[in-house]
């Protein structure tokens, strides 16, 4: 068939689009394909075919549109059509008990639920209007996230229009999904990433993550990535009436929704669904971390509400972590950044959960010498989550002979310096001079929450340090070029950019600076305590135990440590030429509704002198200065404006009249920008220095280790 179809080639197109939608989602949503790949493939080219030959004949929404145009130079933020929230959740049956009962006490007896896997993989919002695939945003913090609408486009069981045929399709429809990389497609992934030379991801989870956040949606397409949708966020129009209805719906519009999601009565059926889907998870060509449990009902989910963090009407009941028995090879003592030195596993490499493990932290000697593990033991080990992986217990092989039990060097195996036992654990205490502590130091210190310079990862570090390039931390800003290229694996462009890098971490803001000393028990949150606190790097370092105390959450113990730390003669060095090196930025202090902002005056004013201005603006916390840059946020210009005028129009700064002086005097209403809105480059008044993010993930590991 072709152009000569009765109707021309606008009715051949749009029968072909109507086929090929149809037979993808009898192949990608349904499994259950009516014809072959290549009837299938026949009908994509013809359609193709015609519409290169018939441009005008192209739809957003055709099958041929799925990978779109050239790659994005960043994503958009977007905020959510409603706020994607997380769901309360607990390993044990005691908190599930607690939700029912919660439940039963709000609602009554007359309820019931509905149960369903809980999907390890990437949330995502989809929003269909008119029924079109309009927009995919990523969770991020549940109020905005990252638009990769032409990413999600190329999942081929995401309808880019949904079905209208069972059910009439509303205006506007908000979804939530979980975009997933089912475990075959993600180890092939992860052996062709290797292939060429590339690092693998850790888990499924990271793996649809990352394809999720590539620019080039080529890339994209390319990854083995699917989708189940399981809740409308929003709807124009009348919602349905409970959570099976929900998936009803979704079903009925085209979109896949995971086929053992069922009813429950109560606590028992909700515990048996958990142990049928424990039973079937290794079986499973996707990872599920646990089950949630919702209520049916739509209305009594309102009446039951939500706290900032997850509704009050779901709850997941996680799995316990994935075990398996491996033997033990090897135990080789690792030294990190605080100097501590870890036992770490060397095991024959074992699956756990779509992952391989070869390695594990025995955390310390008398970690190892109460679980009696030993070289050569066979060992029963856990993975948790991303969480690396732990030796659980050894396992009794009778009649096998077994080695000596291990002990802990006498010597650092990094610098040969003796060790020395606190508690538990043990210390190099060569802080700064052992290579493998430098090389951890000068890494955290170039770390994406600290000076976040870019190219200066472990890899690196490891390099410079390795190869005696730098044999002190501040010797990290004397880097050049020449130097770099040296090295294996830098070429003149990656050697200017490192470069580069580092010379733009010379200001930063205050709390980043702290941060990156690694002072123990300073972690990203207590750094910007503290910075908010001390205003200056000179008077943190000079605040007593005492003083300490007086900062936000700070203990008496952490007080210790801190000062203990700093007053170390071998720190105070580092820090000593660290400062004349980098300039920290104190933060904007409340009430400085301008800080940030850099501003000209030129010109006379009305309503007062230029030097009243400037004293007002100060006061305010912008910093007023007499040229005109491309950092300048605003020339104010008045009456008989100077040259400055011509300079700032030039140079693209936006200009204000003296209504909108006045306006910023006001914190008045207007276009203008507030500080919070401005990027952190011009409120800290460094040139692209990203801000400190709101708040650091819960448990993440800059928090707890120290330095
Ligand atoms: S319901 C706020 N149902 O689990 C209520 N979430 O750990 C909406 N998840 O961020 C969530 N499978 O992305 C729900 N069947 C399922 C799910 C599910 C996976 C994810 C979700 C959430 C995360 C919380």
């Amino acid at each position: 068939m072709s152009e000569s179809t009765p109707g021309g080639p606008e009715r051949r197109a749009r029968e072909l689009r109507r086929a090929l939608r149809r037979h993808s989602y009898l192949y990608y949503v349904r499994n259950r394909p009516e014809v072959s790949d290549e009837r299938f493939d026949e009908l994509f080219r013809e359609l193709k075919a015609l519409e290169e030959s018939h441009p005008e004949l192209v739809t957003p929404d055709s099958p041929t549109q799925r990978v779109g145009g050239a790659p994005l130079d960043a994503f958009e933020t977007i905020e959510h059509t409603a706020p994607m929230l997380s769901l309360d959740s607990s390993a044990d049956v005691e908190p599930l008990q607690r939700f029912d009962e919660r439940m039963r006490k709000a609602l009554g007896e007359d309820i019931g639920y509905v149960v369903e896997p809980k999907l390890d993989g990437a949330s995502i919002e989809l929003v269909y209007e008119s029924g079109r695939l309009s927009r995919a945003v990523t969770r991020g913090d549940g109020i905005r996230g990252e638009g990769v609408t032409e990413n999600i486009r190329t999942i081929h069981s995401v309808p880019l229009r949904l079905r209208a045929a069972d059910r009439d399709v509303p205006p506007l429809l908000a979804l939530r999904a979980e975009v997933i990389m089912r475990v075959g497609d993600f180890e092939a992934l992860n052996a062709r990433l290797l292939d060429s030379d590339r690092t693998p991801f850790a888990n499924p989870r990271n793996a649809a993550a990352g394809s999720l956040r590539q620019l080039d949606p080529r890339i994209t397409a390319a990854r083995p990535l699917d989708i189940y949708v399981y809740d409308i966020l929003a709807i124009d129009g009348r919602p349905p009436s409970t959570q099976r209805a929900t998936l009803e719906a979704l079903r009925e519009w085209g979109l896949p929704v995971n086929e053992r999601c069922r009813p429950a009565a109560d606590v028992g059926e909700t515990l048996a669904f958990q142990a049928e889907v424990e039973e079937a998870r290794d079986d499973l060509e996707y990872e599920i971390d646990g089950i949630v449990i919702k209520l049916d009902d739509i209305a009594a989910r309102d009446e039951v509400g939500e706290t900032s963090h997850h509704p009050r009407w779901a709850f997941a009941l996680k799995f316990p972590p994935r075990k398996e028995i491996t033997r033990l090879l090897h135990i080789f003592p690792s030294v990190g950044r605080t100097g501590v030195v870890t036992p770490i596993a060397f095991m024959r490499p074992v699956e756990l959960g779509g992952v391989t493990v070869s390695r594990a932290n025995l955390h310390n000697r008398e970690e190892v010498a109460r679980k009696d593990i030993r070289e050569g033991d066979r060992v029963r080990v856990q993975r948790a989550g991303d969480v690396i992986p732990q030796v659980l217990e050894r396992l009794e092989e009778p009649g096998r002979a077994r080695a000596e039990p291990w002990v802990m060097p006498a010597e650092c195996p990094s610098c040969g310096t003796v060790l020395e036992p606190r508690g538990p654990y043990t210390f190099c205490p060569n802080l700064f001079a052992c290579p493998a502590q430098l090389a951890g130091r000068i890494q955290h210190l170039g770390s994406r929450h600290a000076l976040d310079i870019e190219g200066l990862g472990e890899e690196t570090a490891n390099l410079l340090v390795r190869k005696g390039v730098i044999g002190h931390v501040p010797e990290l800003f004397g880097l050049d070029v020449v130097t770099l290229m040296e090295l294996e694996g830098f070429a003149e462009k990656s050697a200017t950019n490192l470069v580069r890098a580092i010379a733009g971490a010379r200001t930063t803001e205050l709390a980043r600076f702290i941060y990156g000393l690694g002072i123990p028990e300073v972690g990203v949150t207590v750094a910007r305590e503290l910075a908010s606190h001390f205003l200056s790097f000179e008077a943190f370092r000079a605040a007593d135990e005492e003083t300490l105390q007086q900062v936000d959450g700070m203990g008496p113990r952490m007080a210790e440590q801190i000062t203990a730390f700093l007053g170390r003669p071998e720190v105070s060095a580092v820090v000593d030429e660290l400062r004349s090196r980098v300039e920290p930025v104190p933060p904007p202090r409340a009430g400085d509704t301008l800080a940030g902002l850099r501003i000209v005056l030129t010109g006379g004013l009305e309503s007062m002198s230029r030097s009243e201005a400037g004293k007002k603006l100060e006061a305010l916390g912008a910093k007023v200065t007499s040229s005109v840059s491309r950092q300048t946020s605003y020339v104010v210009a008045g009456e008989n404006p100077g040259r400055k005028l011509g300079r700032a129009q030039t140079l693209g700064v936006e200009i204000l009249e003296e209504a909108g002086l006045l306006e910023l005097l006001s914190g008045g209403p207007g276009a203008l920008p507030t500080p919070g809105e401005l990027p952190a480059s011009e409120r800290a008044g460094v040139a692209s220095e990203p801000a400190l993010p709101a708040s650091e993930p819960a448990g993440s590991a800059s928090e707890t280790d120290g330095p």
